[in-house]
């Protein structure tokens, strides 16, 4: 092969091997939604849900989408309740005192409730 041509080759499998590590990152960013605050805590804080915070974590995009969580905010409604938490759905499937923070240990309700 020639100098030149060897050169380009060179180039394009940078560009390539840049791309690859670069584009997931820079696209997961886009397409992640910012914070959603659900409100339907009574007497307690409001609650905020933060993806940044999740995927620093640990989990990822088909951990909650959408075995647990559709993609649209609000879509999880009434239907998420402490109770149903507490039976593992929702919040609950790794709030559960094992995979992360538990929903029924009375002294971490406030990290989730955060006034
Ligand atoms: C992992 C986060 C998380 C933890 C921990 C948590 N909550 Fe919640 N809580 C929520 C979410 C989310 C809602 C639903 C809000 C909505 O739908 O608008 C909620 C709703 C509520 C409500 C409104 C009524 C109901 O039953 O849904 C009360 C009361 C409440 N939480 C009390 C508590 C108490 C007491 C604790 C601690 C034992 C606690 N929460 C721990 C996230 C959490
Ligand atoms: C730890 C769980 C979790 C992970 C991981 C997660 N999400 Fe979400 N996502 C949620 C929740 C909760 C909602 C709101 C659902 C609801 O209120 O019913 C949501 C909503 C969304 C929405 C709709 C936002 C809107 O304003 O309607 C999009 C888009 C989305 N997520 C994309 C992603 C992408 C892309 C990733 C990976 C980079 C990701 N999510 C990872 C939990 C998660
Ligand atoms: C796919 C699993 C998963 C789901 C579903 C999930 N979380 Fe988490 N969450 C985690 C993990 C893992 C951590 C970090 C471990 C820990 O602190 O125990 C965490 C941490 C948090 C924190 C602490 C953030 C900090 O650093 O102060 C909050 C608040 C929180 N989650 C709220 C929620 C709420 C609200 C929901 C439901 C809308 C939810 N999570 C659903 C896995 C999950």
């Amino acid at each position: 092969m020639k100098k030149k041509n060897l050169f380009f080759v060179a180039a394009i499998i940078c560009l390539l091997s840049a791309s690859f590590y670069l584009l997931p990152t820079a696209s997961l960013a886009r397409m992640m939604p910012g914070a959603i605050t659900y409100n339907g805590t009574g007497e307690l804080a409001p609650v905020t849900f933060s993806h940044a915070v999740h995927l620093n974590y640990g989990t990822a995009c088909n951990d909650c989408h959408s075995k647990v969580f559709e993609k649209k905010s609000g879509a999880a409604g009434r239907a998420m309740t402490m109770k149903t938490m507490e039976e593992g759905k929702f919040c609950g499937t790794c709030h559960d005192g094992e995979y992360a923070f538990s929903v029924k240990v009375k002294t971490d309700c406030a990290r989730c409730h955060v006034k």
